[in-house]
């Protein structure tokens, strides 16, 4: 396929206004430079990247799709698999491991009763191992949604935040 071709658009008007603002920030032949904003865009919308959102983006910044899914599957804030509502990614890093980090994801696993990449029934929670979040000191992190970071999370803290966004919807 063309790096051109123009596919059928699959985001709102809103989200390519937002790459649009992004896209300003570099030169006109360089619109491959907003392809990380671009994706995270679209994985607010749509929840994650699929293989035709990949294809839409690569199209809107006339990259090829190969491209944007090298960085969609290099970067683990990325989704490439349908994931729940809310992402909950629990830092397994040595620093947290040290600190109760195993702990933390042993209690959500347990908690969710669902393993390490995998979705609850209702398809609310996805739970994923992360890389550091550079809150070590802060032991045992996690992000939701790859956003809102939360730190010292203990048992009584997890069962604050599942609670919460479970009345979400
Ligand atoms: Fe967990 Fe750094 S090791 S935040």
């Amino acid at each position: 396929m063309s790096a051109v071709m123009k596919v059928q658009k699959l985001l709102s008007d809103d989200a390519y206004a937002r790459i649009d603002r992004e896209l300003l920030k570099f030169p006109a032949d360089q619109k491959q430079s907003a392809v990380m904003a671009a994706l995270a865009i679209a994985q607010d919308e749509k929840g994650w990247v699929s293989p035709e959102v990949i294809e839409d983006v690569a199209a809107y910044l006339a990259m090829p799709p190969i491209a944007v899914h090298e960085v969609a599957t290099f970067y683990n804030m990325y989704a490439t698999e349908p994931v729940g509502k809310f992402k909950v990614a629990v830092c397994t890093c040595l620093p947290c491991a040290l600190r109760d980090g195993n702990k933390a994801g042993d209690y959500l696993q347990h908690k969710l009763g669902i393993g390490y990449n995998e979705t609850t029934a209702d398809g609310k929670f996805t739970l994923k191992e992360s890389e550091c979040l550079g809150a070590c000191g802060d032991a045992p992190a996690l992000l939701v949604n790859d956003k809102r970071m939360c730190s010292g999370m203990g048992e009584g803290e997890l069962d604050a935040l599942i609670d919460e966004l479970k009345a979400q919807g």
